[in-house]
């Protein structure tokens, strides 16, 4: 069996740590791992696999050894710079930033939603953006059966989707709160502790956050529906880890509950959490440490025709970013 020698690009950071975990439980293929990051984690030592490994620092010339695959999750900036010299040097990127995604020739791929788009890639595949891949892990089936006319997303969305200093904001706030103290904020315009954020990302002329038109843009191509009516809601709520959405959708139509929720019992990925005598709904914790995207809250909207109401949560670090990277990866080596 061929063995893929892989670079790890922003290997020291929050979705880089998780890069790593994954690749410890799966145990691919793999010849050799290269683990890049900036210039300041140049020489620190990671262990992996029982095994200790020096950090590189991320240079032009670091893709001329030669990489099967590099998983990148170092920020846009980085990605733009480095992910054309690696995919020249004949490497498959594999980016988790934005700045490909909405590219005409570039990929954006979950794989339980259109896993075939990776084929076409010119040396660079997107990993969409977190709060996006959970929604249409649940939705893909349900526009396949009901054809989806209309999405309302809002979501409550963990601080490590905001890196490090994301977390440090909301442990800092934890630790000051019972003494009253100020502390000095790292990521956020406002304390995230005790506060619900409705900004996540820049805003745009339009009144919309980054991460809000992601959501709306990255839907419509991963699901192949550019006529998609799409509006989101992006909220930053003091939870560590684990994205929660509500999605309301419209269908073109009708549908029976049973049948609906039937639908999402069998697709892959999926699971359904869907007992409200027993108060039984997906939620952040239990998500935390799992690449399944759960569903629940499953409810007819009365207000349409055909509508309905879903709370979906994931892993925004595991299948959110990390996990689902490397599952690209691991279709495109065994094809
Ligand atoms: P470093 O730890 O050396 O700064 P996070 O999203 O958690 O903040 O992590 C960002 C990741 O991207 C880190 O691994 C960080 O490395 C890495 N990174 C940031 N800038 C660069 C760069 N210019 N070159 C390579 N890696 C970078």
């Amino acid at each position: 069996m061929k063995q893929y020698k892989i670079a790890v690009v922003g290997a020291t950071g929050v979705v880089g740590q998780m890069m790593r975990k994954v690749l410890e439980e799966k145990r691919l293929p793999v010849s050799e791992y290269v683990f890049f990051a900036s210039k300041k984690s140049a020489g620190k030592k990671i262990i992996f696999m029982n095994k200790e490994y020096e950090v590189r620092e991320l240079k032009e010339d670091s893709f001329d050894e030669k990489f099967d695959f590099a998983l990148f999750s170092a920020g846009g900036e980085t990605s733009k710079k480095y992910s054309p010299i690696a995919s020249k040097s004949g490497c498959i990127v594999i980016d988790n930033s934005s700045a490909f995604r909405m590219e005409k020739d570039v990929p954006l791929v979950v794989p339980e939603v259109n896993i075939e788009d990776a084929k076409n890639n010119n040396g660079i595949i997107a990993n969409p953006n977190c709060s996006t891949i959970q929604a249409v892990v649940a939705l893909k089936p349900l526009d396949d059966k009901y054809k989806i006319k209309r999405i309302v997303y809002s979501t409550y969305q963990a601080v490590s989707g905001a890196g490090k200093y994301g977390i440090n904001d909301l442990q800092n706030g934890i630790k000051h709160f019972e003494k009253n103290d100020k502390y000095q904020l790292e990521k956020f315009k406002y304390e995230i502790f005790n506060n619900c954020l409705p900004q996540i990302d820049v805003f745009l002329d339009n009144g919309y956050t980054k991460e809000e038109e992601k959501m709306i843009n990255e839907t419509k191509k991963i699901l192949h529906r550019p006529d998609l009516k799409i509006t989101a809601t992006a909220v930053r709520v003091p939870v560590m880890n684990s994205h929660s959405e509500s999605i309301n959708v419209e269908f073109e139509k009708s549908f029976e509950e049973k049948e609906l929720i039937q639908t999402l019992k069998n697709s892959k990925g999926v699971i359904v959490q869907e007992d409200i005598t027993h108060e039984i709904y997906p939620i952040a914790t239990k998500a935390t440490g799992t690449d399944e995207v759960y569903v629940g809250r499953i409810r007819r909207d009365y207000s349409l025709d055909n509508g309905l109401n879903m709370w979906v949560v994931a892993d925004n670090l595991r299948k959110g970013a990390a996990s689902n990277a490397i599952q690209i990866m691991e279709y495109l080596m065994e094809q």
